[in-house]
């Protein structure tokens, strides 16, 4: 495995496999690899192209308030983790040569990007879609692979690909969870152990939201009061948001019927969680 640092090389690079008709993958990540961001490499590789992980913490994607200064970072045990599942390049761009002096260009997506979490975090998807749109310009993947984890996003940017006829295939794969259900994520590192065990809840929450649906029930309301019940009868947490919504909108939904996302945000201490699941009148598993 190559790291590269220098956008110019990356470029170049990809270039060099699309005049020779190789088509790559790229996971954006930030960093600090877990088995849910593994779980997106391992699927790049199946692609049969060369493939590239980007790991750029970004900071036009944090608020002030926000983590960006501690957010964690191991290059070197990130660097092992992706040699060892065999990926190309590990493309890990600086912050000088992302945003310049001088730099004033974003793009938004802007209904997608203005509930939920855009709601909690201004400015969070603008800094995402720009960045991701950058990386689109330096990898030229011909298939990007991101995580259900972070499912508002996984939205924003197929329709930032959609909207802006980039000519890659946004892939959303499925979340993955501790053996206990906690979804994996880059943050989990802050929690401490009681924290750990609240966060449970949310997991907790989404299994009972799925019991509801199998044992009948349709309706929004019932399904977010049981949701906010586990949450906030659990210590050390505070609901952000409880959302039902369409799958592919976002837009809020009255019931699942014909398919319905249910997103949760909640502060687990100082650490926001955020977790979701389909929901469906034919279920047929859990999360
Ligand atoms: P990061 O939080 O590092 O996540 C990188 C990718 O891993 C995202 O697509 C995310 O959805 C996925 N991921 C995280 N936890 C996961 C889990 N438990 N199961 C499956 N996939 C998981 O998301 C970002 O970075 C950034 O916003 C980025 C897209 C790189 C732009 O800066």
């Amino acid at each position: 495995m190559e790291i590269i640092s220098n956008s110019q090389e990356m470029q170049a690079r990809s270039r060099e496999w699309r005049a020779r008709g190789l088509k790559n993958g790229l996971v954006p990540t930030m960093g600090y690899f877990h088995r849910g961001h593994l779980s997106l490499m391992e699927y790049g590789k199946t692609l049969g192209g060369p493939l590239v992980v980007s790991l750029f913490v970004n900071p036009a994607q944090f608020g002030p308030r926000e983590d960006f200064g501690h957010y964690p970072r191991d290059l070197e045990r990130d660097a092992e983790m992706a040699r060892k599942v065999g990926v190309d390049i590990l493309y890990t761009p600086t912050a000088e040569q992302m945003y310049p002096p001088g730099y004033q260009t974003y793009v938004q997506v802007a209904e997608l990007s203005r509930g939920w979490c855009g709601a909690s975090r201004p400015g969070h998807f603008k800094g995402v879609a720009t960045v991701v749109l950058k990386l689109f310009n330096q990898v030229r993947p011909h298939t990007a692979v991101f995580g259900e984890k972070d499912y508002q996003q996984l939205m924003v940017v197929k329709r930032l690909a959609a909207d802006l006829d980039l000519p890659v295939a946004v892939v959303g794969r499925p979340i993955v969870r501790e053996p206990d259900g906690l979804a994996l994520s880059s943050r989990n590192t802050y929690l401490s152990p009681e924290e750990r065990a609240a966060a449970l809840s949310l997991y907790r929450s989404l299994i009972a939201a799925r019991e509801l649906v199998l044992s009948g029930a349709r309706s929004r309301e019932s399904i977010l009061e049981a949701v906010r019940q586990i949450i906030s009868s659990t210590p050390h947490t505070d609901i952000d948001y409880l959302a039902l919504v369409h799958p592919e909108t976002l837009e809020e939904a009255d019931s699942i019927k014909g398919g319905a996302r249910l997103l949760l945000a909640v502060k687990v201490g100082k650490t926001r969680i955020i977790d979701n699941t389909l929901l469906a009148e034919t279920l047929l598993c859990c999360v």
